[in-house]
């Protein structure tokens, strides 16, 4: 049992009024919300647990609680717990020094704001000297970065192409492919291997393009895109077609100066 609102542990040790301020006392719920700017969580307010993205300020509403002298804020974090800030109504605000620069707190009606970081997935609750709400789960998520794409940007015509994408951070929970904006589908030509790798069999002119790649986590989703080309049999013929046309004028060029040559050697016979 914490300190945080001492008063607590005194109803609690007199006995009087134990049945409501214990268990009993976590009367209603914090409920939580994104507040924008955040460019992926939802902000949509929640009670219970609330996902959100590294960097995004999150508002925890405290219920209407009997609060004559104190109230306060409380995390617990795996095996770290303490006191985010302990407030004696119309005291200064009592903050811990790891929330003083991200944090703000409501006087009036005991809200509090913070701006997260990595590690404040845990759960968090709000209690008086008389009550306390029952523990808000809170989960701390970082956006994804911009996935990367390795693989084949050119190949023949017939040949087998391979994207691997992957994202330099963090972790995906899915990924998916488009071409050209639209969504892929795996078939026989086109194959999905490990969820980030797509496999592209016998491609033909047709699979060249801009293949997106697309990471998704739950505060997130980011995408890159790489182009595809495909080589197809006209551009193997041209090369050739040009040799053709080039050995062909030789050929041409000698047999002309052969004749012009054996035009000179019948006109020199001519004369001798
Ligand atoms: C508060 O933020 C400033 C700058 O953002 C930083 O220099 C300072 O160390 C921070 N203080 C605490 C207690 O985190
Ligand atoms: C504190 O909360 C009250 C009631 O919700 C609100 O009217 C007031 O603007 C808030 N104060 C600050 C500084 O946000
Ligand atoms: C994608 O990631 C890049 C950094 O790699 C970031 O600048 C950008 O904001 C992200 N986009 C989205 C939509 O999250
Ligand atoms: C695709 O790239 C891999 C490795 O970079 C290479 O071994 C393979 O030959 C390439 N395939 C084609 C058809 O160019
Ligand atoms: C692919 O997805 C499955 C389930 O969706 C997952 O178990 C597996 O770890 C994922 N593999 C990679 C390489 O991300
Ligand atoms: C090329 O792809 C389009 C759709 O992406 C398809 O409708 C068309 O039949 C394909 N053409 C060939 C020659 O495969």
């Amino acid at each position: 049992m914490r300190a945080c609102c001492p008063l607590l542990l005194l109803a609690l040790a007199w006995g009087a009024g134990a049945a409501g301020a214990g268990a009993a006392g976590a009367a209603s719920a914090i409920t939580a919300q994104t507040l924008s700017p955040c460019y992926s969580a939802d902000l949509k307010p929640t009670s219970g647990r609330l996902v959100s993205a590294v960097g995004c300020t999150v508002l925890l509403a405290a219920p209407p609680l009997n609060a004559s002298t104190v109230v306060c804020w409380e995390y617990e974090n795996g095996p770290h717990e303490g006191i985010i800030l302990k407030y004696y109504l119309n005291k200064p605000v009592n903050t811990a020094p790891s929330y003083q620069n991200r944090t703000k707190f409501n006087e009036t009606d005991f809200s509090l704001q913070m701006v997260l970081q990595l590690g404040d997935s845990g759960r968090y609750r709000f209690a008086t000297e008389a009550q306390q709400t029952d523990w808000f789960q809170l989960e701390a998520i970082e956006p994804l970065p911009a996935p990367e794409i390795v693989g084949n940007s050119s190949v023949k015509a017939g040949g087998n192409a391979k994207l691997v994408c992957s994202i330099p951070e963090g972790k995906a929970d899915s990924y998916w492919w488009k071409k050209n904006g639209e969504l892929l589908l795996g078939s026989d030509h086109l194959q999905f291997i490990q969820n980030n790798t797509l496999l592209i069999t016998e491609a033909t002119m047709n699979d060249s393009g801009y293949y997106t790649c697309v990471v998704r986590n739950e505060v997130s989703q980011n995408e890159t895109s790489f182009l595809l080309r495909v080589l197809n049999a006209a551009n193997m013929i041209f090369p050739v077609i040009m040799a053709c046309v080039v050995v062909g004028s030789l050929i041409g060029v000698f047999v002309w100066c052969k004749r012009r040559g054996c035009l000179r050697h019948c006109d020199r016979r001519w004369r001798a």
